[in-house]
C-alpha cells in the first residue's frame, strides 16, 4: 500500500517519525507536507494529500497540524474524500470499518508519538465492512454531490 502524508510546521517532527514508522511497517510514504518549523498554512498541505488520495496516486492519507482539524477540514474539502480527525485508536479503526475513510488526521500538539502510531497501525491494518455502513457512506457521498459543484 503507497502512503500519502502531509503536515504544516506544527508537526515536522512528527511527520518524520511517522513516516519512518510506516516504512518501516512495510509501507511506501510519499511526502506532500512541508518540512520547516517556519510558520505555514495547513489548507496548502491538505490539498496536496488529499488530491493524491482522490486521483489515486497513493492508496491512503495521514495529515498532521497542530489539533489534526485544520488540516482535516482541508483535505474534506476535496471532492472523494473522507478525512477523519482521531485521537485514539479505537476511532481511526471504526473510521476505517464504519465510514471507510481514506485519509486519517491528527495533533501532533494533542497526541504524543506512541498514540499517533498506534492510530496510523490500526488505520492502515483495518478493512471496510461495506454492507449497511456502504450505504450511509453512499449517503455521504451523495450530500457531496448535490452541494459541490463540478
Ligand atoms: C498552526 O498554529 C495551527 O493553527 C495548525 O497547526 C492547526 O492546529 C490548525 O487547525
Amino acid at each position: 500500500m503507497k502512503i500519502g502524508i502531509a503536515n504544516d510546521h506544527s508537526a515536522v517532527e512528527m511527520k518524520n517519525q511517522i513516516k519512518a514508522y510506516l516504512e518501516s511497517l512495510g509501507y511506501e510514504v510519499v511526502n506532500y507536507g512541508c518540512d520547516t518549523t517556519e510558520s505555514v498554512d495547513y489548507p496548502i498541505y491538505g490539498e496536496k494529500v488529499a488530491n493524491a488520495v482522490a486521483s489515486g496516486e497513493v492508496d491512503r492519507g495521514v495529515a498532521i497540524c497542530g489539533t489534526g482539524v485544520g488540516i482535516g477540514l482541508a483535505c474534506n474539502k476535496v471532492r472523494g474524500i473522507r478525512a477523519c480527525t482521531c485521537s485514539e485508536p479505537y476511532s481511526a479503526e471504526y473510521s476505517r470499518r464504519h465510514n471507510n475513510a481514506n485519509i486519517i488526521t491528527f495533533g501532533a500538539r494533542v497526541i504524543g508519538i506512541e498514540t499517533a502510531k498506534q492510530i496510523v497501525k490500526v488505520f492502515m491494518e483495518t478493512e471496510f465492512e461495506g454492507g449497511r455502513h456502504q450505504r450511509r457512506v453512499d449517503e455521504l457521498m451523495d450530500i457531496e454531490k448535490r452541494n459541490c459543484e463540478k
